[in-house]
């Protein structure tokens, strides 16, 4: 600490300071290299503002224009220095806010200074965050259904392409390809609904909230609402400050796209090993060894998975600065934004990365096809086989048991089994048997509603395309 008391020299308050804070104090506080990224929702917020207190003759009509057009101005340079390059923040301002109306006043003169009538830095933060996590959040679900397209197209031709399905990862009965990914569809799927149902809800406006308990100007709030594409005012001005739930909320549902995203790297990474070769993924999301000249590893696979302890993480920081903070505002609400944007640009490039690793995946039919002959994936059906002919399932499930023993003591494959040796095990075992133990067959007969036959994997991607219209 060096103690020298240099204060900001641009700040918006003081008069009520014999001197500003230290070097080290502003340092610290600022928030300038995170919350820039407001900027635009910041203006757009500032002109809906202003032109309120125009129409309300809270200021007068020309100084609304003036403040109108000034804003408007700097929205377009400051478009145009990002597009050059350039950065059109200064390093040394307290936050976006400050920034934004210095500039203003640097602008159009000392007129500038009525735009923060009846207007707060709490509700103009909470309004400004909002409407930034609304866009992004718009942004998002059009990536998350560009990623859904991907998977049904891939999912598409691949009806009858049998792979093991798995539990406890071990090989339990057969499904399609098609069915497999589209799993991930409806994963996917729920995050979408999950994001739209979130703007409903994050589309309240906090601004004419104030510091936290609204104003003795006579605004209508209704009027900046709608200018901002909100869907009405908050209800309650303590709460409208304070309330970071939208912000937690999105982090929630990000966390949940990182985690589907993690479990289908998994299964990548698994499904290109040479143990199992379904799939081969493109050069271009792969990666070689430094020493092993044969190495194609799954990076962007494993990094994905690796992210997701970016937005579990982030989850994890929000909801810890939120947890016993008293009403109203609080400085530690300035923390809220590092972890969402961060968990935000992590899961909008894994969604991206993902859709371009999935285009570029080769499935190996053959190789899935091969890892089911033989695996008495069929036992099930061998059983259902006795249960639709009378017997008891539980002595079903015995019977096939039994059968499945005798193929291990004699080498023998389930589906190999001749009419005439299945009957020798069991009487009501038949050429009928023989059919349903092939592994077209034991797909088809899974034709229930949401089952794996390729008639209803069929119905299912029509309810998908449904979806993603
Ligand atoms: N940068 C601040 C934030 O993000 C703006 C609000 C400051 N308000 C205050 N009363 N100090 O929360």
């Amino acid at each position: 600490m060096t103690g020298k008391s240099s204060g900001y020299d641009k700040r918006l308050w003081g008069g009520r300071f014999e001197s500003g804070p230290t070097a080290d104090v502003i340092a610290f506080s600022t928030s300038i290299g995170i919350d820039w990224r407001l900027w635009l929702a910041d203006i757009d917020g500032s002109i809906a503002h202003a032109k309120m207190l125009g129409k309300q003759s809270i200021i007068a009509p020309d100084e609304a224009t003036a403040i109108v057009n000034g804003l408007s101005d700097i929205r377009a340079e400051i478009q145009a220095e990002l597009e050059a390059g350039q950065n059109p923040f200064p390093a040394d301002a307290e936050d976006i806010h400050s920034a934004l109306e210095l500039r203003l006043k640097a602008k159009i003169g000392t007129v500038a200074g009525k735009l923060h009538t009846a207007r707060s830095r709490n509700d103009q933060v909470a309004t400004a965050f909002r409407l930034t996590l609304m866009r992004e959040g718009k942004a998002l679900i059009d990536e998350v259904t560009a990623l859904l397209r991907g998977l049904v197209a891939k999912a598409e031709p691949e009806t009858e392409t049998i792979l093991p399905g798995l539990t406890h990862f071990q090989h339990a009965q057969p499904v399609s390809l098609a069915h497999h990914l589209l799993a991930y569809f409806w994963m996917f799927e729920r995050d979408r609904e999950r994001l739209q149902q979130w703007l409903i809800r994050t589309s309240v406006l906090p601004l004419g909230s104030a510091a936290l308990a609204g104003t003795s100007f006579p605004l209508d709030r209704e009027f900046v609402a709608k200018e901002l594409g909100f869907t009405r005012p908050s209800e309650n001005s303590l709460d409208a400050v304070s309330d970071r739930d939208f912000a937690l909320e999105f982090v929630s549902d990000l966390s949940l796209i990182a985690l589907h995203l993690s479990r289908i790297s998994e299964e990548l990474v698994i499904w290109s090993a040479p143990e199992h070769g379904f799939v081969e993924l493109a050069d271009q999301v792969t990666t070689g060894s430094s020493i092993m000249p044969q190495k194609k590893n799954p990076d962007v696979a494993e990094l994905i998975r690796g992210r997701t302890g970016r937005a579990i993480g982030a989850l994890m920081q929000l909801a810890t600065m939120m947890k016993g903070l008293p009403l109203a505002y609080n400085r530690d609400l300035q923390e809220d934004k590092e972890p969402v944007f961060y968990a935000l640009d992590s899961v909008r490039g894994s969604v991206r990365l993902m859709g371009f690793m999935l285009e570029g995946a080769k499935f190996n039919r053959a190789r899935m096809a091969e890892t089911i002959a033989g695996d008495f994936s069929n036992a099930t059906d061998l059983a259902d086989d006795l249960a639709a002919k009378g017997v008891p399932f539980r002595e079903a499930h015995e019977i096939s048991g039994e059968v499945v023993k005798h193929c291990l003591k004699h080498g023998r494959q389930l589906e190999s089994l001749t009419a005439n040796e299945l009957q020798a095990l069991h009487p009501l075992l038949d050429s009928e048997t023989v059919a349903k133990l092939k592994p077209l067959a034991v797909l088809n007969a899974r034709n229930t509603q949401g089952g794996t036959s390729p008639a209803a994997v069929k119905k299912q991607l029509a309810l998908a395309h449904q979806r993603i219209l």
